[in-house]
């Protein structure tokens, strides 16, 4: 890897021979390896596609980009820049900087919706975290070559309705993450996804390149693409706004425990921007991996949470070699849910060593046994409890299952609150001359993401919620 991969051009040229500053790029790519790997994972293949189904494409798209643009990266700026500024776990952080700034200590609240909102995701997270599990020994068996669509819908229902191998493996992701969490061995895991992590992007293309010679390409790119504002409700405006939120890892205050790690002399800024750029272009390729399969055989764009897992076997079943490209593709989706799953449960466990004064073997198992007892209810909604709709006479929550409402209230409402709240701690309480000098922007880049976090994403967020309230 050259040193002006690196992407920064604030230290390059000067790199050479100094083993200070290789010190300090290999931080800056520490923290992005950290940060994409959180950032990357089910939400890009899993999620992106489905919700882009089932919002009608392209301006549903066109909504999501603006949200990365717009609120995400100056919101993750925001949340890596108290990071940093405050040295320590988010609540913490958030306690020092007040005391400095002379804000109330209830900003704190910021890090406990994010400790709430990071342990109910990994209650489903870890669900679909299993799918992927046993989808490795599906394509791997060889089961899937040359099956038609509706076989390989029919796996797919056969395993939705079977409540012991979806606890199974639920079970095996669970502990996987937990082993890591419990152990502090993030770092090597990180090394790995470094390798990973482009492996799973050439896995990508390589999906691409057949869903090129599917014939409905074309058709794929006009979905995702071409806006058909005609198809976006408002529904849909608060479904890209929460999955903006959701796919870059924000809200939960994972970007600001990171960024406590960040060197000072490394910019925010572009760090930000890499992290977003890499975690939206794995997602649009994932949905120009699906999309083609999805025309070319027939199958509806809004099949939801199963699309994947109904379409990317049919590709590995008519691929050559697809059985091993297939293997392999789960195994880094794995991978991918692996290193967010851990961002999503560092949080509560951090919280309750600190606060608490646990040791972190207890405090991994309390937190993870209890998550994993949650996700029970998500694996009960695919099957036994799929007609169940506790909250049904809300009409905005009508025919939601408890998996459903997981992910609705998480996404949708927890994390954008959770971003609000980082945006009005940034844009009209924190001292403006230290975030000045924490981000080290010229004045006008340092003028524009204020104003955008002092008017432009509380203003975007209330607003998007007001409508679906109404
Ligand atoms: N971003 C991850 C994904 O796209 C999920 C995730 C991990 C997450 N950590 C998070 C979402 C913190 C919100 C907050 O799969």
């Amino acid at each position: 890897m050259s040193v002006s991969s690196s992407g920064s051009a604030a230290y390059s040229g000067s790199l050479e021979g100094s083993n200070a500053q290789r010190g300090l790029w290999s931080s800056r790519l520490a923290f992005i390896l950290a940060a994409t790997g959180s950032a990357v994972g089910l939400g890009n293949i899993w999620k992106f596609p489905y919700v882009t189904g089932e919002n009608g494409g392209g301006a549903f798209v066109l909504v999501y980009l603006l949200c990365i643009a717009i609120i995400g990266i100056p919101i993750m700026m925001a949340e890596v820049m108290i990071g940093r500024r405050g040295g320590h776990s988010p609540v913490n952080s958030i306690k020092a900087i007040a005391q400095r700034d002379g804000l109330n200590p209830a900003w704190k609240l910021v890090g406990a919706v994010g400790i709430l909102a990071g342990f109910l995701i990994l209650s489903f997270y870890s669900v679909i975290g299993g799918w992927a599990i046993s989808y490795v020994g599906t394509t791997a068996s060889g089961q899937l070559s040359g099956q038609t669509a509706d076989a390989v819908g029919a796996i797919f229902s056969g395993l939705l309705s079977n409540p012991g191998t979806l606890l199974l493996w639920h079970t095996v992701f669970m502990a996987l993450v937990m082993l890591v969490v419990a152990k502090g061995v993030r770092s090597g895991l990180e090394r790995a996804v470094s390798i990973l992590m482009p492996a799973l992007f050439v896995l990508l293309l390589i999906v691409v390149g057949y869903a090129m010679t599917t014939g409905h390409f074309g058709q794929a790119a006009a979905f995702l693409f071409q806006p058909d504002f005609s198809k976006l409700t408002t529904s849909g405006v608060l479904v890209a706004l929460g999955h903006a939120f959701f796919t870059l890892s924000l809200g939960m205050a994972v970007m600001m425990a990171y960024g406590s790690y960040l060197p000072k002399k490394i910019s925010i800024a572009k760090t930000s921007i890499t992290v977003s750029v890499i975690d939206t272009g794995v997602a649009l390729l994932a949905g120009l991996a699906i999309f083609p399969i999805v025309f070319a055989n027939g199958l509806e764009p809004g099949a939801g949470p199963g699309l994947i897992f109904q379409t990317l076997p049919l590709a590995f079943g008519q691929m050559p070699m697809g059985s091993l490209f297939g293997t392999l593709f789960f195994v880094l989706l794995i991978f991918a849910a692996w290193t967010s799953g851990i961002s999503l449960l560092e949080p509560i466990v951090e919280w309750l060593e600190e606060q608490k004064g646990m040791n972190r073997t207890v405090s991994t198992l309390g937190a993870g046994v209890v998550c994993w007892a949650l996700g029970i209810t998500s694996i009960l909604s695919l099957n036994l409890w799929a007609d169940f709709a506790p909250l049904g006479f809300i009409p905005m929550l009508e025919g939601k299952t408890i998996f459903d409402l997981l992910d609705f209230f998480t996404a949708n409402i927890l994390l954008p609150l959770g971003g609000l709240l980082v945006a009005l701690m940034a844009g009209w309480v924190m001292s403006k001359p230290a975030m000045e000098k924490e981000l080290a922007l010229s004045p006008g880049t340092f003028n524009l993401w204020f104003v955008t976090v002092r008017f432009i994403t509380p203003i975007a967020v209330g607003v998007v919620f007001i409508y679906n309230l109404m």
